[in-house]
């Protein structure tokens, strides 16, 4: 039972990922003026739907006991012991503690903001760059807050949507994330006697996208010339990226090396401009984890003379708890002073950038060009899956019929 618990304390870290709150709205006027009002698309009649997948962050502190709940009762992230009595238990039990954390970045999650911005920033360069789809919908499907990935769907069906599209918003795949959306997906036809009316394909990864790439490299830029002239050169850029199990890595989870992949374009972006790192952050309990940890490289860099750090979140597009709460108060306040750093600054989280909406836009647009259901590396599962469900959900994409 206890290392239940642990393993589910673990698993709520990573869980955190889309949690946090109203900070750093630093692109707002600018991606305010790009995007239109979230109301501009209620009246639209959509052609295409394009569902944007993520885990989701309780917007007001009430909604984090049922965050909690339904992210302990998600078999596709974590296997439990008897789930249906331990989950509410671990969830009821964690509530206070986690409430106390999104207190301390404002009271709730901005990943709604910031994904119906992205949203409608996409949506309308789309009906640009393709009136032959237009008009687009997007749609948010999170896992563990409303909207639900399966009242998206529900409203989809309802517009009348011809042709629909999965879009994850993790541009690294793992079977903890934009896996566990897939699923629901495909449990929530699997669950009905009606077939679905709306062809599906699904954007399940985009790890290297030139314009993605482009946006972490500018941001980059733009926080290095906030660092001292003459400490600059002197910078360690750390790429932080949630971890995962180590259980999870060894069966096959493709994420650390997807990750490794958008740090490699990245760096090459900024023509290796300064020394860096991969890390990874958020680990929680005694079981191993991937590292380095992020907590663990700063203090190392720190002992050995390299106080000038730069983070970089690298595997989420907008801010969330790990971002606001981990990145900026535990490590850069508390554990810089602590290491006596000389600068620690943070790279912006892509949020409003309008070059972001327009990596989104791109994405889906040539998505929809290939007319292909889905990626080839979807169609592999993890080499030591015993989630049957997985198989299931990745032949429900790969055998949409798109024409
Ligand atoms: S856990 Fe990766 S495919 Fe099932």
């Amino acid at each position: 039972m206890m290392a239940a618990l642990g393993s589910a304390g673990r698993l709520i870290q990573f869980a955190r990922s889309s949690v946090s709150l109203s900070l750093r709205r630093r692109s707002t006027a600018a991606a305010a003026a790009f995007a239109q009002t979230p109301d501009t698309q209620e009246n639209r009649k959509p052609k295409t739907g394009i569902l944007m997948l993520n885990m989701g962050g309780p917007e007001k502190l009430e909604d984090v006991h049922d965050f909690l709940l339904r992210l302990f009762m998600d078999t596709d992230l974590m296997k439990l012991p008897v789930q249906n009595k331990l989950g509410p238990f671990i969830a009821k039990r964690r509530t206070p503690k986690i409430q106390e954390q999104y207190s301390k970045i404002g009271g709730g999650s901005p990943i709604k903001h910031w994904t119906s911005m992205q949203g409608e920033g996409m949506v309308k360069l789309l009906d640009e760059m393709s009136p032959e789809t237009a008009p687009h919908k997007f749609y948010i499907g999170f896992r563990y807050v409303h909207p639900l990935t399966e009242e998206a769907i529900e409203e989809m069906e309802k517009d009348g949507v011809e042709r629909a599209v999965a879009f994850t918003q993790y541009p690294q795949y793992s079977c903890s994330t934009t896996g566990s959306s897939l699923n629901a997906i495909y449990r929530y036809y699997s669950n009905r006697a009606d077939r679905p009316k709306m062809r599906w394909s699904v954007i399940d990864r985009w790890p290297t996208h030139p314009l993605l790439v482009e946006c972490f490299a500018e941001h980059i830029r733009n926080e290095l010339l906030k660092f001292p002239e003459d400490k600059r050169d002197d910078v360690v850029i750390l790429f932080s990226a949630h971890s995962l199990p180590m259980a999870v890595v060894n069966r096959g989870d493709p994420y650390p090396q997807e990750v490794g992949a958008t740090v490699q374009r990245v760096m090459e972006r900024l023509g290796h401009c300064n020394p860096y790192r991969l890390v990874w952050q958020s680990r929680v309990g005694p079981m191993p984890w991937l590292g380095p940890q992020t907590d663990e490289v700063i203090k190392g860099l720190c002992e050995r003379g390299k106080k000038n750090l730069l983070l970089v979140p690298i595997a989420f597009t907008s801010d969330h708890i790990e971002t606001l709460h981990e990145l900026d108060i535990e490590y850069r306040q508390v554990l810089g002073e602590e290491c006596g750093v000389e600068n620690i600054r943070r790279a912006e989280s892509l949020n409003g950038n309008p070059l972001f909406m327009k990596a989104l836009a791109d994405l889906v647009q040539s998505h929809l060009k290939s007319n292909e259901p889905c990626s080839r590396q979807l169609t592999l599962r993890c080499p030591l899956c015993t989630n049957p469900t997985c198989g299931e959900a990745k032949a429900f994409f790969a055998n949409q019929k798109l024409s």
